[in-house]
């Protein structure tokens, strides 16, 4: 082992050596081969992949259409550079977006990844107001309980204290602000009816607006469906409407955040179309779901407003990374794009998602689910689920015999994983300051069958059960 390699492990899969700098507290298991929702791992064991990775794998591993068009561009163009040439894949895969969006958008800046295209989305916003005349505009609302990546920028405009810690030395307080998260089952009073919470949620944006200077602001930006910080939240209906009205009415740019929920992970292509009172944003950044994770890709999808003031002003992206537009991801991206719609996976997720949904709330909730006590909500959409537990509410509390449950999350997403099964496990979604609550997270392959959706909620469900039970619940 050389000097700066370290050896550490979990119970199951033994120590091994490794030069990683992992992101996990313990090693994680090694993947060796996959095939649809099923990972084969190095020491043999077969598990299932119920959460895609991170809401990526959106055809699941393997796929021959796309394995075969990756094969046939490394034999075409394996690279070029996107500041002197373009490249077919690419050409294609943007006039697919712009097609499939039904008018939304009129132009697309391919970049690497989610954070990549969020940063993108903020830079492009800001070249806009630049290049049109409305230099004063420097300011971004976003919200708090969100997550749009991990550089500083997309730390800075996101908010979710317990992720933003270590950095918040570092982060720009100066540009970026923060109002309420639309979470209502958490943040709406219990006198209010939805359409007061909203009109409620609208003013405070507004009020942001007065408070920084309305002609100061570039934009508006939110998760059309909250992901990874609060675990697949859907604003009230009328909310993305209300919000749009206050960026129009004062000149800013309405911008969504669909990494984690567009590109089909809610069932339609787009969230907005379903869970988004159907308002078309100014800027979208889309990612995983895009290259399925056969490459790593994200796109800034542009609105013909933006794409007219860019185009009247410099004429081109000023943004741009090496990797941009790379010929192998827009050809895997367009493949998947194609097997989504050839295969009529959202069909299928019209079906299997339901299933799971409704097996969801009958083995955790129904009269003889050991965890319904502490199941909060079941939520979500598509092929999207989460379950969120609370140990902490009054009714909880009498059952939960001092257990606070405050590493539930993570510690199911363990127990499914001893038991085969990938799930993300979450903590700190269900306060502002981060510290409370717990969910789980469902987000299959699109074209899971309704016996992989059977066994996914066996094994989730056990798993779930056996930690209650290891708490001696
Ligand atoms: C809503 C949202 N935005 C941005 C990102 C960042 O994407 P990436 O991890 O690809 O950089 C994520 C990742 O989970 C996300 O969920």
């Amino acid at each position: 082992m050389s000097s700066s390699a370290h050896s550490n492990g979990d119970a199951k899969h033994g120590a091994r050596p490794t030069a990683i700098l992992h992101r996990t507290p313990s090693l994680p298991p090694v993947a060796s081969s996959a095939e649809g929702i099923y990972v084969t791992l190095s020491d043999g064991t077969k598990i299932i992949d119920a959460v895609g990775g991170a809401a990526v794998a959106c055809i699941g591993n393997g796929h021959p259409v796309v394995k075969q068009a990756i094969k046939d561009q490394v034999d075409k163009v394996s690279y070029v550079y996107n500041m002197q040439l373009s490249n077919e894949p690419a050409e294609a895969l943007a006039h697919n977006l712009i097609a499939s969006s039904k008018g939304a958008f009129d132009l697309v800046g391919f970049v690497s990844g989610g954070s990549e295209a969020m940063e993108g989305v903020i830079k492009t916003a800001r070249q806009y107001f630049y290049e049109t005349g409305q230099g004063q505009r420097v300011n971004f609302i976003a919200r708090q309980l969100s997550f749009h990546g991990n550089t500083l920028a997309t730390l800075s405009l996101a908010y979710h204290p317990t992720r933003r810690a270590p950095y918040a030395a570092l982060l720009n307080t100066d540009n970026f602000h923060h109002v309420s998260p639309a979470y209502a089952a958490r943040f709406k009073g219990k006198d209010e009816t939805e359409e007061q919470y909203v009109e409620r949620l609208r003013k405070e944006l507004e009020d942001k607006f007065l408070e920084l200077g309305p002609d100061t602001v570039i934009g508006f930006v939110a998760e059309t469906v909250v992901g990874a910080t609060t675990g697949v939240v859907a604003a009230p209906k009328g909310y993305f409407k209300a919000m749009k009205s206050v960026c129009d009415k004062y000149g800013a740019l309405f911008i969504l955040d669909e990494v984690m929920s567009g590109m089909g992970r809610m069932g339609t292509l787009h969230a907005w179309e379903s869970f988004g009172d159907g308002v078309s944003p100014d800027l979208q950044a889309v990612a995983k779901g895009l290259g399925g994770g056969y490459a790593s890709i994200g796109a800034v999808l542009i609105s013909k407003r933006v794409a007219e003031g860019l185009q009247a002003g410099s004429g081109y992206w000023k943004h741009g990374h090496t990797y941009q537009a790379h010929p192998i991801s827009c050809a895997a991206a367009l493949a998947v794009q194609k097997v989504i719609a050839d295969e009529k996976l959202f069909e299928n997720v019209a079906v299997q998602g339901p299933r799971l949904e409704s097996q969801l709330r009958a083995r955790l909730t129904g009269p003889n689910a050991r965890a319904a006590p502490f199941v909060w909500d079941v939520r979500g959409g598509g092929a999207w689920w989460a379950v969120e537990f609370d140990f902490d509410n009054e009714a909880a509390k009498a059952k939960a015999k001092g257990y606070e449950g405050k590493t539930f999350g993570t510690d199911v997403q363990a127990k499914a994983l001893e038991n085969g099964l990938v799930i993300m496990g979450f903590t700190g979604g269900s306060s502002l300051d981060g510290l409370k609550g717990s969910h789980l997270m469902l987000s299959p392959a699109y074209n899971i069958t309704a016996e992989e959706v059977d066994k996914i909620v066996d094994i989730f469900v056990k798993s779930i059960e056996q930690v209650l039970a290891e708490n001696g619940l």
